[in-house]
Parts: structure tokens; sequence; C-alpha cells
């Protein structure tokens, strides 16, 4: 842990070094500092406290001699390791003790608590993780050459990207986006209607905000993107949920059940989860749908690049002209999902106020960052990656279906998704796929069922299958994992 939090509200007093002492006691006690742990040295502690070296070695010699300390010669100063059996929370000071407080939140923190639990994701990547790229064939080397690049290019001036930009994002990554998406996407636009994002979910979260108040409804994919139907309940949205089949959401339904609503929020180029591709004549009802009701459309663009059968869609916005679709897309699949940069693509009339929500939500995404993947994009790698990582998904999709197909043959029938780095699995019908899901976390895979994805309309069960991010022997272990879950499931089922 690091410490310095513990210092915070550190003023001058006439008996600092007991001070000193006793907070790193009590955080020791608390367990806050665990045994192991590093301290700061006494000159970084002092400096940083704004106090004199030697009150912090006085504590620190103290604390050395009742053990709560060690300093190895040559590597720093520690928490205790032979405090590691014995440490257990005793009575805290009130600097220490965590406070109480009878203030009340805001009821949105409810909601926050509610929604944002289906978002969360575990730290350790396991198989068969879903919207996972494959990070581990990610060009590193080529990184760290155009980040160093840019900081020594006296052109650019490697110091002025150290400062802020444009609060709607660097001018020339937008300017490469509008160019990409233009010739890629279909999207019609200029670069001053790409606003740059910390990630899809803040594009969608930003959208919602402005283009809906609070008790108006929204149509969702029924089943959907947990994230989209997440920041649509934060701001307060009624959802309209609207089946999905084959050809995209089912616009009659909507019309008929959730007449009222002002927003759609689709996937038409992969849906999410069931990954097909809405058809033209749905893409065009709904166009028409939004401009005769003055409603908006959200369309999430996420993984479209990674299409597996038949032809490039365009854009949902293109075919609109760009008057009531507002467009998402990001670079977490294109690149790395921590890289946490997306863009909007929004109307000209309501540039501003995206810009204005912008600023007020985290001012700007990191200049650096945003400067490195113009130059990715500008000096034609984006291009050669999304090539290369084409490849390797169809090959990594082609393993998982084959080797699904090998072991589980009556047990799991695999729909290849059109695009995307994840694909749906049908069970037997007399199958729980919540049960299953839940013996496969036990088997250290992770596997969503889709029954946690919908919100009204139930389906049949099944699994969904990430393999995006599996080398052949991560997908061929994952899948005799997951073969004997099962055939125990298919005794339970018939029982
Ligand atoms: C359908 C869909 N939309 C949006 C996102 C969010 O992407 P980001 O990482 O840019 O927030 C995801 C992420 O997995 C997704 O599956």
């Amino acid at each position: 842990m690091d410490p310095s939090p513990l210092f915070k509200g550190f003023g001058q007093s006439t008996r600092l070094q007991q001070r000193v002492y006793d907070r790193i006691a009590q955080a020791v006690l608390a367990g806050q500092l665990k045994p192991g742990d590093r301290l700061p040295s006494t000159r970084e502690l002092a400096r940083s406290l704004g106090i004199g070296r030697n009150t912090v070695t006085w504590a620190f010699e103290q604390l050395a001699a009742e053990g709560f300390i060690e300093t190895r010669h040559g590597s720093g100063t520690f928490v205790s390791s032979e405090l590691r059996n014995h440490t257990r929370p005793r009575k805290l000071s009130p600097a220490v003790r965590p406070v109480k407080t009878a203030a009340r939140l805001a009821r949105r923190a409810e909601r926050y608590a509610t929604v944002a639990q289906s978002l969360r994701v575990p730290q350790k990547l396991v198989p068969f993780r879903i919207n996972m790229p494959a990070i581990d064939a990610f060009p590193t080397v080529l990184w760290r050459r155009l980040i160093n690049g840019l900081l020594s290019d006296d052109a650019i001036g490697g110091h002025a990207l150290l400062g802020g930009v444009e609060p709607a994002g660097y001018a020339p990554l937008r300017q490469a986006i509008a160019r990409y998406l233009i010739i890629n996407r279909g999207v019609q636009c200029s670069a001053d209607q790409v606003i740059i994002v910390a990630g899809a979910q803040q594009g969608l979260d930003l959208a919602v905000r402005l283009l809906l108040d609070p008790g108006d409804t929204a149509w969702c994919e029924d089943p959907g993107f947990p994230g989209s139907i997440a920041a649509l309940r934060a701001g307060g949205a009624r959802i309209g949920a609207v089946p999905v089949d084959r050809d995209g959401i089912d616009i009659e339904f909507g019309k008929a059940r959730h007449p009222e609503a002002r927003l759609a929020v689709v996937c038409p180029s992969s849906q999410f989860p069931l990954g097909s591709t809405m058809s033209l004549s749905r893409r065009l009802a709904l166009i028409d749908w939004a401009r005769r009701r003055d409603a908006w459309i959200i369309e999430d663009d996420y993984d479209s690049e990674f299409r597996y059968r038949g032809r490039p869609v365009h854009s949902l916005q293109g075919l609109d002209g760009g008057s009531r679709v507002v467009y998402v897309g990001t670079f977490s699949k294109l690149l790395f999902p921590g890289l946490r940069l997306a863009y909007l693509v929004v109307p000209k009339s309501v540039v501003e106020p995206f810009v204005n929500a912008r600023i007020v939500a985290g001012r700007q995404s990191p200049t650096l960052e945003q400067a490195v993947v113009e130059r990715f994009m500008s000096e034609g790698h984006l291009g050669r990656h999304i090539a290369r990582m084409r490849r390797l998904y169809t090959k990594r999709r082609q393993l998982l279906l084959e080797a699904c197909r090998d072991r589980m043959k009556d047990l799991l029938h695999i729909q290849p998704s059109d695009a995307g780095l994840q694909t749906i699995a049908w069970l037997p019908n007399d199958f729980d796929d919540q049960a299953v899901s839940r013996d496969a976390a036990d088997a250290g895979l992770e596997i969503p069922p889709l029954s946690r994805l919908t919100i009204e309309h139930r389906l049949p069960p099944a699994l969904l299958l990430g393999f995006g991010h599996l080398t052949e022997t991560q997908i061929r272990s994952g899948a005799a994992r997951l073969a004997a879950i099962l055939k125990s499931h298919r005794h339970r089922g018939r029982r």
C-alpha cells in the first residue's frame, strides 16, 4: 500500500515525532500497512510532509526498536515480516479509524451500486473472457518507439504533449479518426464532430445524460450490452426492452410496446451478445421511426472491424446522414482496453453541448496517448494491425469451433458470430446456463450465461465464449474443462 494518504492533513506540531510514529504503528496494527510493504525513505517522507528529516529518523528508529519495521540494507525500509502471523486490527486512533458519517448519499448512489455490479471485470484474465482482444499480440515495441519519438520530436514539441489540449480531443487525432470512419465505416462527418472520450462506456454515459431526461424511455436491445443499460439506468431512464432476431431489433415491437421512447440504443454491425448484423430494411425502418418521433439513436459500433462473414456493413450513421445518430466507436478492441480511448461522432447541431459535458466529465483524455494513437493511425500501423488481428481472430475462432465440435458436439451448438471477439453457444433446452456458468467459474473459466444479458424476453439457454485473447493451448484446455462441466450437467438436466 502507498502510505502517503496516511499522512494527509499532517501539519506542523510540537510532537511531530510522536505523530509520525503513531500513524505508522496504527496503520500496521490496523492491517492498512502489511508485513513486507515498503515504506518511503526518511528523506522522501520528510520532504513530502515538509518536516525535518531528523523528526522522521527518530520515529523510524522507535518503530524499528519496537519491531514494527525493519531495514534491509541496500533495499529500503519495510513493515516487519515477522509480524506476518501476529497483526490483527486493534483499537484505532481517530486518525486511522474509518469515518462513520450521518450524512446520507444521494439516491443516485444506490442506482450506481446495482448497475455497476454488472460491469465489474476481475483482474485475472482467464478463458473465455468476452470482449477481450489479443493483448498478447499487441506490438508493444512499436508503441514504445512511438511514445519515445513523440516526446523527442521538436516539431511537435514533445513537452507540449504534457499539457492539455482542446477538450474535444487532440486535433490531429480527431482528423485521423474522421478520415478513418469516412473511408472504413461510411460515416458522414468532419473532424469537428468527433469527440474523444475515455472509453465507449463514458461516451454512452455522456450521450444518455444529454439526450434523455430522467423518466424518459429508451429502446434497448434485449438481450443487450450491460454497459449501455447501466448508463441508462444510472441516468434515470426507463428501459424499453425490445427483442432482437436475426435481422436485429424488432422495430414493430418497439413501436407497439414502447411508443413513448425518445432514444434507441443499438449495435447494428454486430449485435451484442448475439453477434448478428442488422438488416438494411431494419436500419431504414429505425431511422424512419427516429425521424417521425424526433427521437435519437445511439449506434454502438464497438468491434465491427473484425468481420468473418459477409461484406463489411456501413454504419447506420452514414445512412441517416448524421442528423440524429450519435455514433460511438472505441479503441478498446482495435488496440487494447486499458488505453481507455474512444470517440463519439455527434450531429453538428449538438457538438457544443457534448463538448461541454466532456469538460465536466474529466476535462479531456490524456494528450500523450491521443498523440500516440494518431501516429499509429497516420503511419499506417492501424491498417496493418487490423489485418493481422483479423487473421489471428479468424484462426482462434476456427480453433474454438473445432474444439467445441470435437468435444461437445451434442451439448453445444455454436452459432458462429458474423463479427467480433466472441461467439454464442446454445445449450440443450433443459440446461440451466447460470448453473453451468457458476461451475465454469469454479473450474477457472469465465463464461457469461446468455440469461444474464436478457432484460425481459427469455431465450433458450446459451453461453458466450470469447476467443480473441486465447492461445491455441488455452482454447483446447478451456474446451476440455467446459466439456467435463457440460457432461455433468447433462445427467442433472435429465434426472
Ligand atoms: C457492445 C459494447 N459496447 C461498448 C463497449 C465498451 O467499450 P469501452 O472499453 O471502450 O468502454 C463494449 C465493451 O466491451 C461492448 O461490448
